[in-house]
């Protein structure tokens, strides 16, 4: 059987990342499986993610905590390799509720690799975070750089890599790719799917589209007193098509690599929020109100990838570049003003 024809299940494959990743394996011929408890998303992803691609995804709502379902799942499909994106990953609530967030993703994350164990599965990629790298003292940043997360969410995170690397030195048979997101952003070209946060988007792309669809007045910009060139936070936001690419990259790798590897995704350039705002601006024609706002609580100056190690390895690099990214946001924004909801 080629690598294109195996079962992939996709954890979290309702949401945002994972509904793109869905759709560029679909479209290299993987079968799809999806388990989602859609704490955050919506089975309609689901329905546009098989319209784009005119193939179907076995969808199971559920969760990943249940060992019973999980087992069931891989009795009923034969699944060759796990895409793991199903997590909390609000920042703010992680400080409120940690336990929260240790039992979903970390408690969650050990039931699943003990169910795939158990079912003989052996290939893990797992959805990680620069946020692992907390307060990095020099950009870009590389993967030898020290870890630092500030906040449970990021430690969850960490907790979950570090669980990885123990279980890949004692089993040979399993094998994990831990893959640490920049800032995914940007939706699929056709406008059909795209982020679609719960309440007030905590991050900035959401933030400014919604602001453009008239559904929130202005943009806050969150300090301009940094030590970057225009003052307001610098980032590398990555197309989320890009990221979903790295994902079926880093499958492949894992069919000739055994062991434990962690790879940056991102695209090497930092832009600041202003300047994200005028890219915005330029590619909608929109304009974009915003007001200078003290700095949110344990935001950083910059952040951006080195992510040579990920081109060398897994043969990946970014394609598209900033205007795509706000172009279809927008495109997805605007046809969808409320989102899937
Ligand atoms: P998302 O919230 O859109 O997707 C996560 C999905 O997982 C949702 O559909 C949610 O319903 C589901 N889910 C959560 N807990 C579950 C559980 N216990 N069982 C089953 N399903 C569950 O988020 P996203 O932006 O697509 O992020 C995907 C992954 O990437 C997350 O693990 C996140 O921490 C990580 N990540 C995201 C970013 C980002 O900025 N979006 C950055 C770095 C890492
Ligand atoms: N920003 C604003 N106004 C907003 C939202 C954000 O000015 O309304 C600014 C922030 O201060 C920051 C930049 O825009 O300078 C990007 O902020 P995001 O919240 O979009 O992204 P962060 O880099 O702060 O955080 C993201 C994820 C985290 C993850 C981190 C590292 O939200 O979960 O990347 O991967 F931990």
């Amino acid at each position: 059987m080629s690598s294109e024809s195996e079962c992939v299940l996709v954890t979290g494959g309702a949401g945002y990342i994972g509904s793109h990743t869905s759709i560029e394996l679909l479209n290299a011929g993987y079968h799809v499986v999806v388990i989602d408890n859609l704490a955050n998303s919506s089975p309609r992803a689901i329905d546009a993610v098989q319209r784009i691609t005119n193939r179907s995804v076995a969808f199971h709502r559920g969760d990943i905590r249940d060992r019973t379902l999980l087992d069931k799942l891989f009795a009923d499909h034969d699944v060759r390799a796990v895409i793991h994106f199903a997590g909390l990953k609000a920042v703010g609530e992680s400080v409120a509720e940690p336990t929260k967030y240790f039992d979903n993703n970390v408690y969650g994350t050990l039931n699943l690799i003990n169910a795939m164990r158990n079912a003989g599965c052996g290939r893990l990629v797992f959805s990680s975070s620069a946020t692992v790298y907390g307060d990095a003292a020099s950009v870009p940043i590389s993967e030898s750089a020290p870890t630092s997360p500030t906040n449970p969410y990021g430690r969850s995170k960490l907790m979950i890599e570090d669980m990885l690397r123990d279980i890949c030195a004692a089993d040979p048979t399993f094998s994990a790719s831990i893959l640490r997101y920049f800032n995914p952003v940007g939706a699929h070209v056709s406008g059909e799917i795209g982020e679609d946060p719960l309440g007030p988007p905590n991050n900035l792309l959401p933030f400014i589209t919604q602001v453009a669809v008239g559904r929130r007045p202005e943009l806050s910009v969150f300090g301009n007193d940094y030590d970057t060139a225009d003052g307001t936070g610098v980032r590398d936001y990555i197309h989320v098509v890009d990221l979903a690419r790295g994902h079926l990259a880093a499958l492949e790798f894992l069919e000739t690599h055994t062991g434990a590897f962690t790879h940056n995704l991102g695209t090497g350039r930092g832009f600041s929020v202003l300047e994200i705002v005028r890219a915005f601006e330029r590619t909608s024609g929109t304009t974009i109100p915003f007001r200078i706002a003290p700095r949110r609580a344990g935001d950083i100056a910059t952040s951006y990838a080195d992510s040579s190690r990920a081109a060398h390895d897994l043969n990946w690099r970014a394609q598209l570049d900033l205007d795509a990214m706000c172009a279809d946001a927008w495109r997805w924004q605007s046809r969808y003003p409320n989102g899937f909801r």
